[in-house]
């Protein structure tokens, strides 16, 4: 007898957001497909979690583990075992994963060892960098995937090389861009850049966006103030917005740094807010991961503020520069944007706002739909 199927999606950390986000909305189009949201809760403050879901109409979780923060061993232990008895009870036909926080790695790790099939959204990715958290995750969630949906064509030949089955790949284009293709009408008309006086009028003041919170960088408080004397620099040519994360907060409290007053900090903003500053922005300095694809979809000049990246499309055919963190290096390549020396770029292959629809597609085509006698 065919019947619905049942799918478990998981949220943890913010950038899992718009990423979900056009995941639901398809499966909610599909009366076949009976979707469930989770969310661990390894973000909770209101603008790291909540007022996503409320700008990008996710449905209210069915279940929230209220994990919180904690060291990466303690949050990914209480992610799995909390979620084990969700998955027993729910007895899903598939688990989605996406992105690679702990939250990825910890759901994916307790839903094959139920024996759930396990999706993974945004496979493949490499930055070849074991010291950084996500890169581990990544690895450990695509050794278990059964599903392995990538963003791009790189991501194939990792997953290869890694010994992961060709039938198992499946190159779909980037769930992210799709949100942003959705919202970009939305975030125009948000009123972010009259509030930050960004604005005269209907026109644009020229101005950068920061955002900064891998550990590398922010964590030691030497490298932190290290890069803040460039981006002082930098805010001396050109007024420099910068939410701030909790984590990179938390290191500027304790630094206790003056900074330049063209440098202004800002608690983090809603999805709509910063998509509105971002597509407006003449540049943007960022060592995140979905901001190197979200400049390169804008066409926005990015400068990458780590050593390597996991996202190489957005180098090789899109708008962002690998600058690293020498503080001379991101003064001289800031001076050439603003000279109209920025990268043009192009948008990469499936980056067309229809990922979530292929996702769904292949899902339904593959998904067994038959009660198992
Ligand atoms: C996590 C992800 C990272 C992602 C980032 C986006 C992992 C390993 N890291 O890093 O990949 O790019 O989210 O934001 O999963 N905090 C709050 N409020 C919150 C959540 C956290 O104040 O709602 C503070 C806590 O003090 C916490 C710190 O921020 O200790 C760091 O949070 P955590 O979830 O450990 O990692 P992120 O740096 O946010």
């Amino acid at each position: 007898m065919s019947r619905r199927l049942k799918i478990i999606n998981i949220v943890g950390a913010r950038p899992n957001l718009p990423k979900i986000a056009p995941l639901m909305r398809e499966m909610q189009r599909h009366p076949e497909i009976e979707p469930i949201l989770v969310h661990t809760g390894q973000h909770y403050d209101d603008n790291l979690s909540d007022i996503f879901f409320r700008q990008m109409g996710i449905p209210e979780p069915h279940v929230n583990l209220e994990v919180g923060s904690g060291s990466h061993a303690s949050q990914t232990a209480e992610i799995l075992k909390r979620v084990e008895p969700v998955l027993l009870e729910h007895s899903p036909d598939l688990v989605i994963v996406v992105g690679d926080v702990n939250s990825t790695i910890a759901v994916g790790l307790a839903a094959v060892k139920l024996g759930i099939p396990l999706a993974h959204v945004e496979a493949g990715l490499r930055s070849f960098d074991r010291t950084m958290p996500e890169e581990i995750n990544r690895v450990l969630t695509d050794a278990l995937a059964d599903y392995l949906f990538v963003t791009e064509e790189d991501a194939i030949q990792h997953l290869l090389n890694e010994g992961r089955p060709r039938g198992s790949i499946y190159f779909v284009g980037n769930v992210m861009i799709d949100s942003l293709r959705h919202f970009l009408p939305m975030a125009q008309k948000s009123r972010v850049g009259e509030e930050l006086a960004l604005k005269n009028g209907p026109d644009w003041k020229r101005f950068g966006v920061l955002t900064m919170h891998r550990p590398s960088n922010v964590d030691s408080i030497a490298k932190l103030a290290e890069l803040l004397r460039a981006i002082d620099a930098v805010a001396a040519q050109v007024p420099i917005v910068f939410p701030v994360h909790p984590r990179t907060q938390q290191r500027l409290t304790q630094a206790g740094i003056n900074l330049h007053p063209q440098l202004r900090l800002i608690p983090p903003i809603g999805y709509l807010d910063f998509l509105c500053l971002l597509s407006k922005a003449a540049l943007v300095l960022t060592d995140s991961g979905g901001i190197q694809e979200e400049t390169t979809a804008l066409g926005v000049p990015c400068l990458t503020l780590r050593e390597n990246t996991e996202r190489p499309i957005t180098i090789s055919e899109g708008t962002n520069l690998l600058i690293g963190t020498d503080p001379g290096k991101i003064v001289a390549a800031v001076r050439d944007i603003l000279a109209g020396k920025g990268k043009a770029g192009r948008i990469p292959q499936l980056w067309d706002g229809h990922a979530a629809e292929r996702i769904v597609e292949i899902l339904l085509r593959t998904l067994p739909r038959e009660k198992a006698p």
